[in-house]
């Protein structure tokens, strides 16, 4: 099997981990590389991965790598294809992914710096909270085309969605289709009138009420799994859903998914990273895919993107 390319996941954390041994098993790549400030906590996850290789039956290799408050170590990441951002702190219960925003900005800038040092070819894709206004710090700290950076969240509270829906109607998840758009946080839009199963609208199989009672659940579903842990946040689907971008990234594959992008013109919003459907390849945003909408769904959209607008207008200070 052919495999080619470098992929860095920096924060050796639950989702940096996961992320890691999940882009790792698809054998794809030549190297996974991970990253942590925790000194010898990468290294140790990268061992303990490289030596499942025989069992599982991957030969892409794991590099963990500590870095230092100076950037000491990054030259690990030379020569990436894709970055992985998963770096800070995760919420506790209670917490809002906005409570994250300062200190996660501390984060980001020391990591973007870097980033944009050792790695300046490469697509990023951020994860860390506030999704929408960490992807926007990326990009500004960086200086990288806006469409090498892309957000996390819309696969995932996509999945939630249609997770939600399955086990309500009691079919496979195979057979349900979902989209959710906008913010991930309060102003997320989950998007009912494309939501089908086997192709059958949503709304001929459940009512508006449970409906609504779905949305609702996929909007609190990070907080549900919060609320449940009692420490820290979700990691399997997130990283399952890094990790699909990573891949689409570098297969160069075209594929059309639910991400954060930069919106310039769509919908009739314009200048704000956000989260719509956009085609994946090498370059990262190839482009946003205008989906129909009913007229308050497009009204949640555009009440999204004013709200992440605002918010993304200050990270540049933080
Ligand atoms: P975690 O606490 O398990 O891991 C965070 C890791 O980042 C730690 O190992 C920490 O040492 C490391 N770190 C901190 N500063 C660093 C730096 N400057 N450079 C490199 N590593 C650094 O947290 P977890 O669960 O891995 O979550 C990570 C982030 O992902 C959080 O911000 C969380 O809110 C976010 N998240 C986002 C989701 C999404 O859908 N976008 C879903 C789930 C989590
Ligand atoms: C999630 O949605 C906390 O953003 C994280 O699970």
């Amino acid at each position: 099997m052919a495999r080619s390319g470098k992929v860095t996941v920096i924060g050796a954390g639950y989702y940096g981990s996961t992320t890691a041994q999940r882009l790792a098993e698809y054998d794809i790549f030549d190297e996974v590389v991970l990253t942590d400030v925790v000194d010898g906590k990468a290294e140790g996850l990268a061992l303990d991965l490289n030596q499942s290789r025989p069992i599982e039956g991957f030969e892409t290799t794991i590099t963990g790598q500590t870095t230092g408050p100076d950037g000491e170590g990054y030259e690990a990441i030379a020569g990436s294809d894709i970055v992985v951002i998963t770096a800070g702190l995760p919420r506790k219960p209670g917490m809002s992914r906005m409570d994250l925003i300062e200190t996660n900005a501390k984060i980001m800038r020391a990591v973007a710096e870097n980033v944009a040092r050792h790695a300046p070819d490469a697509v990023v894709i951020n994860v860390a909270n506030p999704l929408d206004e960490m992807t926007a710090l990326a990009q500004i700290v960086t200086g990288f085309d806006k469409s090498r950076i892309i957000g996390q969240a819309g696969m995932l509270d996509t999945a939630r969605f249609t997770n939600n829906v399955a086990e309500k109607l009691g079919v496979p998840v195979s057979s349900v289709t979902t989209l959710t758009l906008g913010s991930h946080g309060d102003t997320m839009v989950p998007v009912p009138s494309a939501c089908a199963v086997d192709g059958k609208p949503l709304t001929e199989l459940l009512s508006a009420d449970e409906i609504e009672e779905l949305v609702t659940r996929t909007r609190n579903g990070g907080a549900e799994v919060v609320a449940l842990l009692k420490t820290g946040s979700a990691y399997y689907a997130p990283s399952a859903a890094a990790a699909r971008m990573a891949k689409a990234v570098a297969e160069d594959s075209g594929e059309v998914m639910p991400v954060c992008a930069w919106v310039d013109g769509e919908y009739g919003i314009a200048g704000v990273y956000l989260g719509v459907q956009a085609e994946i390849g090498r370059e990262g945003i190839r482009k946003v895919v205008e989906t129909d909408l009913t007229d308050s769904e497009l009204a949640g959209l555009k009440e999204a993107a004013e709200a992440v607008r605002a918010k993304q207008a200050d990270v540049k200070d933080l």
